[in-house]
Formats: C-alpha cells, sequence, structure tokens
C-alpha cells in the first residue's frame, strides 16, 4: 500500500501510560508532588497489569453454550444500569464514546456485548491496563445485569466517528480489504463475517460501524500480538498478523465513518 500511514495511530495510545506520562508531563511547581504522586497511584492502581492468571478463551462450543443461556435482556432496566454502574461516563451517555480513549458500544450486538462482559468478569479479556478498568467495572454485575446492558447498547444507533486526514487510496485499500480480502494472504473479507456495512455478523460476531479509530486500533494490535485472546476460533488473531499496520489504520477509519452522522460533527 501506497498511501501516507497515520503515525501514532496504531503505534502511540493518546493515553497516559502509568509511571513514564506522570514523571515527563509533571509541571515544575509546588503542586508537582501532588500530581505526580496521585499519577503514580492511579498508574499503580487501574493501569497496572493485573498479576492473576490469565483464562484462555473460550472455546467454540463453550461460547455457543455461553450464547444459548443468555437470559433475556429489558433494554428500560439496562438504561438505568448504564447510568447507576458509570458504563455512561466513560462510553458516554448514549453509548457513543467521548473520544478515541474509549470504545463506542452503541448499535452493538447483544450477544457479543453480553460476551465481552463475562470476558472481561472471568478474566478472560485482559490485554492491558485498560481491561483491568473494565474487569473492575464489572465485576458486581449478575448475568442478568450484562443482558440487560446488552440489550439497551444494542438499541442505540451507531454513530459515526472522527477520523484523521486519509487519502482516496486508503480508503481503496480498506475497502477491498472489506469486501474481498486476499487470497493471496488467506484474507477472508472482513464484510463475509462482520456485515457489508459493519452492522455485525452471527452470534456474536461484533458490529464495527462508529467505532473509534483509537478502540479499533488497539483491538487490531492485541490480536495481532497476542495479547488479546477472547477470540474463539483465533481467526482475528490470525487475519491480523497478516495486515500491515497502515492497513489497519486504513480499516480503522473505514468502519469508524460508518454509521449515522452527527449534526456539526467532524466526520
Ligand atoms: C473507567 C472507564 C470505563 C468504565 C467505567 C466502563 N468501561 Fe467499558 N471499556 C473501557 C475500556 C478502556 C475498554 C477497552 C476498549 C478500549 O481499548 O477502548 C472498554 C471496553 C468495553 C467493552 C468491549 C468493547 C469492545 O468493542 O470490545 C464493553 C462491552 C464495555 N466496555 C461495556 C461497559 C459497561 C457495560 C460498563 C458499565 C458496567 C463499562 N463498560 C464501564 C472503559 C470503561
Ligand atoms: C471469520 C469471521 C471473521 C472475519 C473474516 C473477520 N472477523 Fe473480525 N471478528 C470476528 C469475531 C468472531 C470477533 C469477536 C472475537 C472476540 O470475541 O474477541 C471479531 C472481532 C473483531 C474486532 C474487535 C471488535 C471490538 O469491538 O473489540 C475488530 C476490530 C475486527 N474483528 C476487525 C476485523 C477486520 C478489519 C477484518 C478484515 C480484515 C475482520 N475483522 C475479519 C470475526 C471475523
Amino acid at each position: 500500500m501506497k498511501s501516507k500511514p497515520f503515525p501514532g495511530l496504531s503505534t502511540a495510545p493518546s493515553f497516559p501510560r502509568g509511571r513514564e506520562s506522570g514523571l515527563l508531563w509533571a509541571p515544575a511547581h509546588a503542586g508537582a508532588t501532588v500530581l505526580l504522586v496521585a499519577g503514580l497511584l492511579f498508574a499503580q492502581s487501574a493501569f497496572a497489569m493485573p498479576t492473576a492468571s490469565r483464562t484462555t478463551s473460550l472455546g467454540p462450543a463453550e461460547l455457543r453454550a455461553t450464547l444459548a443461556s443468555m437470559p433475556k435482556g429489558d433494554a428500560a432496566r439496562g438504561a438505568i444500569l448504564h447510568r447507576s454502574h458509570m458504563c455512561a461516563s466513560c462510553h458516554g451517555d448514549d453509548g457513543v464514546a467521548p473520544t478515541g480513549n474509549w470504545a463506542s458500544l452503541a448499535g452493538q450486538k447483544a450477544a457479543y456485548t453480553y460476551k465481552s462482559l463475562l470476558d472481561y468478569q472471568t478474566g478472560r479479556r485482559l490485554e492491558h491496563g485498560r481491561a483491568n478498568l473494565m474487569r473492575v467495572a464489572v465485576q458486581v454485575l449478575s448475568r442478568q445485569d450484562m443482558a440487560d446492558l446488552a440489550t439497551y447498547l444494542a438499541d442505540l444507533p451507531a454513530v459515526a466517528a472522527p477520523v484523521p486526514e486519509s487519502s482516496p487510496q486508503t480508503a481503496k485499500a480498506a475497502e477491498l480489504l472489506v469486501r474481498r480480502g486476499d487470497p493471496t494472504r488467506l484474507m477472508t473479507p472482513c464484510a463475509s463475517c462482520h456485515g457489508a456495512r459493519g452492522q455485525g455478523g452471527v452470534n456474536a460476531t461484533p458490529a464495527l460501524a462508529g467505532q473509534t479509530v483509537g478502540a479499533f486500533t488497539r483491538a487490531m494490535l492485541d490480536y495481532r500480538e497476542g495479547r488479546r485472546v477472547s477470540d474463539a476460533h483465533e481467526g482475528m488473531r490470525q487475519f491480523s498478523r497478516r495486515l500491515s499496520l497502515e492497513e489497519i489504520d486504513a480499516l480503522a477509519i473505514h468502519y469508524a465513518r460508518l454509521g449515522k452522522r452527527r449534526e456539526g460533527a467532524q466526520p
């Protein structure tokens, strides 16, 4: 692919990364010590990788059984939980993440959200310190709570996320991977599983429409580098390894653009 990569998109999360960022940015005045200590404490609690042993992904049969036993969700109850459990504070009141630091959840398939929440609760998703934030957030949820939240979020409309400027070649490269895949690399078209408009596919195959560039890129890199092992069939771990960083950036932009346009928002 010829188009220019987007420096930073794939490699440098715009999120404070614990110790180094605290030291680097602490201003040199009286408040510095307080800020620094607060930063370090935050880094060590929320962002430090948990030491608990890591569980492997659900196998295909376990995944089927888990989805088959998902309780029927109540969207109205889910709406209340979304606020009372502070989900809205990171993922947005309407499930649309306010920045690329977080994932958008609006319009996500209920089965995938349900599975993801269980994966966090059981430690199956523990790819980095961010996943640990989620592990804490879901600790006290029952399966019924998870189903209610998932049903509520699935009903919300996906909204296009902001994207950096990109070239027509970038768009074209993504389009080809999405629609045709690449037989020379045994790449199945993304659309064959995630849907032609990124609306999601069968069972717990997630919607990608309107996902923030940040969350999308992190997911792909986490699969690629083997930190994220939540894909029951190991498909995403394999596909992500066959893609270049530039292609991952292009795909992130492609999917972020899908979804409803919000008035006044920069697409
Ligand atoms: C402190 C911030 C924070 C809170 C509170 C929070 N989340 Fe998250 N959530 C995250 C982060 C960070 C991720 C990891 C994705 C990423 O890299 O952006 C995530 C991921 C998820 C995912 C997986 C998304 C995906 O596409 O794979 C779901 C589902 C989710 N959160 C639901 C919830 C629900 C439901 C609640 C409330 C019970 C909640 N979150 C509370 C920060 C938060
Ligand atoms: C064979 C079916 C299949 C194909 C083809 C496929 N995916 Fe996936 N993808 C999945 C499944 C299933 C998951 C959920 C895995 C999990 O639970 O971790 C997933 C997860 C993802 C996620 C994480 C979503 C999130 O919210 O965290 C991203 C991003 C993604 N896929 C992008 C792509 C892209 C881009 C392509 C094409 C290059 C692609 N996928 C091709 C089945 C597929």
